[in-house]
């Protein structure tokens, strides 16, 4: 917990965000007494009050919390530190009167606060915000004045770039919090004690015993009502540019020399640099987009509310990517993601390589599975290691087992959200699990020419999957041709 007092302020509060996670995350804080003891959360939006709005977050809380309606008992007394400022993200005033309730509250509170500016806003946004804090002041204390990005982070590199100079015109890096909410997940974060506080697996974690790694994040739901925002970024940009690549950063990257938020996203980083660029010339081997039709009763992306009925957009897409460094060389990284699918799941796959010489029988098993290891990030958190155990009788049958960790029996909690953790690291002022400016820059690098090549080319074959399969078939050539199957998930 952090005990510097800290004043929030949300622009975009009548969003969908801010009812859905930031609210209850911060309420959940609260509860468990993570927030500091003086804090104001301040609502900022061209529409809305402070009462009404107080009356939207009481009911966004029944619906949202992780926790329900435990602890609304306590409502009352945390609901008397939201206010709002009503306001046009471009008008002055509205930066004076934010300044003017930190003075205030740091008045009453007798110390300094850590100000913290969340932008929950489309992403055109963000620069008119950025630069009205830079100009009001608000940025120049290096310490105390933070600002939260949303994703999308820009749409492409070059617009990517270009709002990072326009943050950097009044923030400095180590102020700017650019938000992947992947990486807040607690199983996410356990990669890197799985790796690096195991003296285990390391020794095997290379292309000696690896044979290739998958990454798949499924999702049953179809864009719901996002279809406006979904039209313009699709699959691609919408998880592989954010959430996937941080999956193969964190399974690729090297053993840091300290936990210290540079030299883990140093390490990060250098992933995503040795990353083979994809050539156009190999993309339709490479890269596979699909697009959900009717199916399982369900409606087709294209008849979504906000979306073309000719619409382009894919909702389904896998890569082949390949690490050119000495661990990885030669070790695809297989990734897809898409809605509707049959199951919401978010996992990672370490296929290692089969034993170098099988003594046993052939008739001892109906086929021999070399070991895997599975990180379920969600829903059912924990780490599987599948291997060959013998079955019990006479003679010697062979047969798949599983050893495996459950995260929520291990510890007899259920994990907390995403946001709880990333919110209170940007209480305490620590950035190791944001992106750094250089990581997006990199990350964006990487699906350019998937994007590119997508956008200049229509997909003349939409819908290509019915909603609740597992995607387009040409999916399962990607590693067919590579003699290798997904792991589908029964
Ligand atoms: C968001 C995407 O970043 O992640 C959504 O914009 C997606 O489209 C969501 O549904 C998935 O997050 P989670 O935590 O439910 O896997």
């Amino acid at each position: 917990m952090s005990s510097q007092p800290a004043l929030i302020a949300i622009f975009g509060a009548s969003g969908d965000l801010t009812k859905r996670k930031l609210i209850p995350a911060l309420f959940n804080l609260y509860l468990d007494k993570q927030m500091p003891a003086e804090f104001t959360i301040l609502g900022v939006s061209r529409k809305g009050d402070a009462e009404t709005f107080r009356t939207q977050m009481r009911e966004a809380i029944s619906e949202h919390s992780r926790r329900g309606d435990e602890g609304l008992e306590k409502w009352d007394e945390f609901s008397k530190r939201i206010d709002y400022i009503n306001g046009d993200y471009a008008d002055a005033s509205v930066y004076e009167r934010l300044g003017k309730r930190i003075q205030d509250d740091e008045a009453t509170w007798g110390q300094e606060a850590a100000h913290v500016y969340y932008l929950s806003v489309p992403p055109e946004v963000f620069p008119v915000i950025a630069d009205h804090l830079g100009s009001a002041e608000l940025s120049k204390n290096r310490e105390l004045d933070r600002i939260v990005i949303e994703k999308p982070f820009g749409r492409d590199l070059d617009s990517a770039e270009d709002l990072n100079k326009r943050l950097m015109a009044s923030f400095r890096e180590r102020q700017v919090y650019r938000i992947d909410h992947y990486l807040g997940k607690e199983t996410v974060q356990n990669i890197l004690a799985f790796r690096f506080a195991n003296a285990l697996y390391e020794p095997i974690w290379n292309r000696r015993y690896v044979d290739h790694v998958q990454i798949t994040v499924s999702e049953e739901g179809g864009v719901e009502k996002r279809g406006g925002y979904y039209e313009s970024s699709g699959a691609l940009r919408d998880m592989i540019q954010n959430h996937l690549l941080q999956l193969v950063c964190l399974v690729g990257m090297e053993p840091p020399t300290s936990f210290d938020s540079d030299e883990v996203r140093n390490k990060k980083v250098d992933v995503l640099k040795a990353v083979r660029p994809l050539a156009e010339a190999d993309l339709q081997h490479q890269a596979i987009r699909g697009q959900y039709g009717p199916g399982a009763g369900m409606a087709g992306y294209r008849q979504e509310e906000g979306v073309e009925p000719e619409s382009s957009t894919e909702t389904y897409a896998a890569l082949r990517l390949h690490i050119d460094n000495w661990r990885w060389h030669g070790v695809p990284f297989y990734l897809r993601t898409g809605k509707r699918l049959p199951k919401k799941l978010s996992e990672i796959v370490i296929q290692f390589r089969p034993v170098p010489h099988l003594a046993f029988p052939p008739t001892s098993a109906d086929s021999f599975e070399p070991n895997r290891l599975m990180i379920n990030i969600q829903p059912d958190e924990g780490i599987s290691l599948c291997f060959q155990a013998k079955e019990p009788g006479a003679g010697m049958r062979l047969r798949t087992v599983a050893m495996d960790f459950n995260y929520c029996e291990a510890f007899r909690m259920t994990s907390r959200e995403a946001y709880e953790t990333l919110l209170q690291e940007v209480l305490i002022g620590d950035t190791s699990l944001f992106m750094r400016a250089d990581q997006e820059h990199e990350a964006w690098k990487i699906v350019m020419p998937v994007l590119l090549a997508w956008e200049g080319r229509k997909a003349t074959s939409f819908p290509n999957y019915a909603a609740g399969s597992w995607g387009h078939a040409a999916a399962d050539q990607l590693l067919a041709r590579d003699g290798r199957a997904w792991h589908n998930p029964a």
